[in-house]
């Protein structure tokens, strides 16, 4: 009964989470984006602590969700996923709209996007999950939801060492 691979069949779709700290915007992108009530809509994300995406939620307490369309390009998610906002700005060359909470919710190879304010943080070790109640949402448009099989089995997308299902 130690059989690690049992957790690779979890299904996951894929999500830019943003935040935004005065004038600086960041985001990630996540795999563990899900809803978690209905009366309030919440959202829960789960985000590695070294992450700047990280820093921004815990201090300004608010994050944006964009949830991805299966034809987004592996060279869009690259930067998101990939390099740290510490050394790029992620939302240059990138359609977005900003909130009413001034959070930038990416609408490039978006299905929907959401903005939500932090109801709860659950400290699970080297991630906190932050869950976020929905204060605004947008459908962008009508399409298939890119999932995290399709992006492994597929496209041969990989995740770093910062994402809970890294192998
Ligand atoms: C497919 C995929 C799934 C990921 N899932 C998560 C996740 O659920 N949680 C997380 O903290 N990082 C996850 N990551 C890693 C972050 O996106 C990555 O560390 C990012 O560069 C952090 O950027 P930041 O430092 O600008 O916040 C994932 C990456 C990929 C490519």
């Amino acid at each position: 009964m130690s059989d690690k691979k049992a957790l690779w069949d979890i299904s996951y779709g894929l999500y830019i989470v943003t935040a935004t700290d005065g004038e600086k915007h960041n985001g990630q992108i996540v795999n563990t984006a899900f809803q978690v009530t209905n009366t309030p809509p919440q959202i829960a994300v789960c985000i590695n602590k070294e992450n700047l995406t990280y820093e921004y939620i815990m201090k300004t307490k608010k994050f944006g969700v964009s949830i991805l369309e299966k034809q987004t390009p592996m060279i869009f998610m690259g930067p998101w996923g990939f390099r740290s906002g510490r050394d790029i700005d992620k939302f240059k060359d990138v359609n977005y709209k900003t909130g009413t909470s001034g959070l930038r919710l990416i609408t490039d190879h978006a299905l929907s996007i959401m903005e939500t304010k932090v109801t709860s943080i659950q400290d699970v070790g080297t991630h906190s999950i932050f869950v976020g109640e929905v204060i605004s949402s947008e459908v962008i448009k009508d399409g298939e939801l890119l999932t995290y099989e399709y992006y492994q089995k597929e496209l041969k997308g990989k995740a770093p060492k910062t994402a809970p299902t890294y192998k």
